[in-house]
């Protein structure tokens, strides 16, 4: 069969983007038809971009700047990613709320990946939530962008035990283990044509 045209991918991201190494190594490991067409930031000192430049892709810096709205903000981003012909939107701890203007322009197609097992423990300090509130198991779950915080459709999640000894940085780091395992393959699932969303639930339908 002829290979298709990788889909071009763009990550968004404010911090460190080990997620965003994830997906590039399974990339290149030739795992997914892929092609990240470019890393865009809302900080310039993200280590997120050094990934991205040493991987060769382009990055792009996106400031919020006084007094803009989160909509006039979100359209400067749409007309971006246009730019580069995205058709996947991955956001990797990109830690901004989006607005419809971004929603509408990617409808389905802009993915998050949330520290803990949706719908429990939304928003802000998931894992300190999780281990306050004593739960035993908390882990990560990816899924599409709706209007809301962390409620739209769950594509996959990943289950981590937590022990009497876990600590909010022990349990970050075993959710981060399965956050580079589970983001990955949902975008792969995403490219391959697999996912079909119908109301809240998402379909996966193996090829
Ligand atoms: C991840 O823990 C993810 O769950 C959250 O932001 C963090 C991003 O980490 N949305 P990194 O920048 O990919 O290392």
């Amino acid at each position: 069969m002829p290979q298709q045209t990788p889909l071009k991918i763009a990550v968004l991201v404010s911090g460190s983007g080990t997620n965003l190494q994830a997906l590039i190594d399974r990339i290149e490991q030739g795992d997914i038809n892929a092609n990240i067409a470019c890393v865009i930031s809302n900080k310039a000192e993200a280590l997120a971009l050094s990934r991205a430049r040493q991987h060769g892709i382009p990055t792009e810096v996106l400031e919020s700047s006084a007094g803009q709205k989160r909509s006039e903000y979100d359209a400067l981003l749409v007309k971006i990613l246009h730019r580069y012909n995205v058709r996947l939107v991955v956001l990797a701890g990109f830690m901004r709320i989006l607005t419809d203007v971004m929603i509408s322009a990617f409808p389905n197609a802009i993915m998050n990946i949330h520290p803990a097992l949706l719908p429990a423990f939304p928003g802000l300090n998931a894992q300190r939530q999780a281990l306050e509130y004593g739960v035993r198991f908390t882990g990560c779950t990816v899924h599409f962008v709706d209007s809301g915080t962390d409620t739209g459709p769950i594509i996959l999640q990943a289950v981590v035990p937590i022990t009497a000894e876990d600590t909010v940085a022990t349990i970050s780091e075993k959710i981060q283990v399965e956050e580079h395992r589970i983001y990955p393959e949902a975008v792969r699932l995403f490219v391959q044509g697999s996912l079909k969303v119908e109301e809240r639930r998402v379909k996966i339908q193996l090829a």
